[in-house]
C-alpha cells in the first residue's frame, strides 16, 4: 500500500476568524451567521456538502482581507491518500505502479466536483519528472505464497492489487510451481472502463496464470452493457463449482474495491455458493466463512 500526499488545492474549515477580517458588513453578517449555532446546517450545506475549496470561499467573500499567516493556520493539513500497489516487485523491482480512477461527482447544487489527488495525478504527463512525498504501509491484503490457490474479486479499481498478484505469480512460475488463481473483475462498460483488458486476457491464454488449463480463470461482469445489472457476484454464481473446488483445495479469498455494498454482497454470494455446492444450510456456510476470516484466508480491502 502506498500513501501519497497530493500537492494542490485545499479545503477550508469554516471559522469565526474569517468574519473578523471581513470589511463588507453583509459578508461579516453572513460569516457570523455561519459560525453561530443557528447557522450550523447552512454552513454544512455551503461548505461540507459542496466541498468548497479555500479559494472558492475567498471568492465568495471578497472583502475578507486575511493576513497570510492567519490563512495558513486556518487551513487544515492535507490528508494522505492510500493507493493499492498494482505491480509486482519481482516483475518491476524498481517501480511501483498505481491504478487510479479520477473521482468525480455532482454536488446537491449541481456543481461538478473532482477528487483532489486523483485529478492532480491524472494531470501529470508521463514525461514529467516530479518528486511526490510517499510512504509505504502494510495493507490489509498480505502477499500470498505461490503455493496458495487464490480466488480474487476486484470490481473497478479493486482490480489494482490483483494486477500485482497476477504479475507476481507469472514471475514466480518461471522458477517454481504455482497454485491456480481465479479472478472476477467488474466494470460499467466493456468498451469504456475494462481496466487492463489485454493484460488479463493475455494471462488467461497459453497456459497463463489465469488460464483454465492451469486451473485458473478470468471472468468479467459488465454492469451497464445490458438492461439488467450484471455484477461480479453473478459471474461467481456461474462459476460456483470451480470456486467450491478451489475452496476445498484450501484457497484464500481476496476482495478489493468499493466499500459501499460490494464487499457484503460478495460475501453473501460466497455464502450462497458454499451452501449450494456443499448442500449445507446457509448458517453452516456463514460459519465456514467466519472461520476462513479467523484463519486469515478471507481478506477485504475496501475504500469509498
Ligand atoms: C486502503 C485504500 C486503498 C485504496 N486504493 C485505491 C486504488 O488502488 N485506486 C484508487 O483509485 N483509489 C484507491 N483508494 C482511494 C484513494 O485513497 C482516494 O480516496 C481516491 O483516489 C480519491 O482521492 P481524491 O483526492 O481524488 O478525492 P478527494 O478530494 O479526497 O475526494 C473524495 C471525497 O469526495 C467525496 N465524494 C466522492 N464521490 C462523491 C459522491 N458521489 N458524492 C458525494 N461526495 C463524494 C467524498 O467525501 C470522498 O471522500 C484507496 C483507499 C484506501 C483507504
Ligand atoms: N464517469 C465514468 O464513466 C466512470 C467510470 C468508472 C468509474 N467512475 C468513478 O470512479 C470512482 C471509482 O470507480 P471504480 O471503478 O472503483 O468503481 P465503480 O465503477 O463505481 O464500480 C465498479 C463496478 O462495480 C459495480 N458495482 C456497484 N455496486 C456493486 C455491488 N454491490 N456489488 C458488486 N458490484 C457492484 C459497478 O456497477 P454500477 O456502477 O453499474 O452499479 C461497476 O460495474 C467512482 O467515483 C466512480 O463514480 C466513473
Amino acid at each position: 500500500m502506498l500513501h501519497l500526499l497530493p500537492l494542490g488545492a485545499i479545503s477550508l474549515r469554516q471559522d469565526p476568524v474569517m468574519s473578523f477580517f471581513a470589511t463588507a458588513e453583509h459578508e461579516k453578517e453572513r460569516l457570523q451567521y455561519f459560525a453561530s449555532p443557528e447557522g450550523r446546517d447552512d454552513l454544512y450545506q455551503y461548505n461540507q456538502k459542496e466541498r468548497r475549496t479555500v479559494l472558492e470561499v475567498l471568492e465568495d467573500f471578497p472583502s475578507v482581507q486575511m493576513p497570510f499567516e492567519w490563512l495558513v493556520q486556518l487551513v487544515p493539513p492535507l490528508k494522505k491518500r492510500a493507493f493499492s500497489i498494482s505491480s509486482s516487485p519481482l516483475a518491476h523491482p524498481d517501480q511501483v505502479h498505481l491504478t487510479v480512477d479520477v473521482v468525480s461527482w455532482t454536488t446537491p447544487f449541481k456543481r461538478k466536483r473532482r477528487g483532489l489527488c486523483s485529478t492532480w495525478l491524472a494531470s501529470l504527463s508521463p514525461e514529467q519528472r516530479i518528486y511526490i512525498p510517499v510512504w509505504f504501509h502494510k495493507g490489509l491484503l498480505p502477499p500470498p505464497p505461490p503455493s496458495l490457490p487464490l480466488i480474487l474479486v476486484g470490481p473497478g479499481t479493486g482490480c489494482a492489487p490483483f494486477r500485482g498478484f497476477v504479475e507476481e505469480r507469472a514471475a514466480q512460475s518461471l522458477s517454481c510451481s504455482i497454485a491456480p488463481v481465479i479472478l472476477f473483475f467488474g466494470c460499467r462498460n466493456e468498451e469504456n472502463d475494462f481496466l487492463y483488458r489485454d493484460f488479463w486476457l493475455s494471462h488467461s491464454q497459453n497456459d497463463g496464470v489465469l488460464s483454465e488449463a492451469k486451473g485458473g480463470g478470468f471472468y468479467a461482469a459488465f454492469s451497464r452493457d445490458q438492461p439488467q445489472k450484471v455484477y461480479v457476484q453473478h459471474k461467481m454464481q456461474e462459476q460456483s463449482q470451480r470456486i467450491w473446488n478451489l475452496l476445498r483445495e484450501g484457497a484464500a479469498i481476496y476482495v478489493a474495491g468499493s466499500s459501499t455494498k460490494m464487499p457484503s454482497d460478495v460475501m453473501l454470494a460466497f455464502e450462497e455458493i458454499m451452501s449450494k455446492e456443499s448442500e449445507a444450510p446457509r448458517e453452516s456456510a456463514a460459519r465456514w466463512l467466519r472461520s476462513l476470516e479467523k484463519a486469515g484466508k478471507y481478506h477485504v480491502e475496501a475504500w469509498s
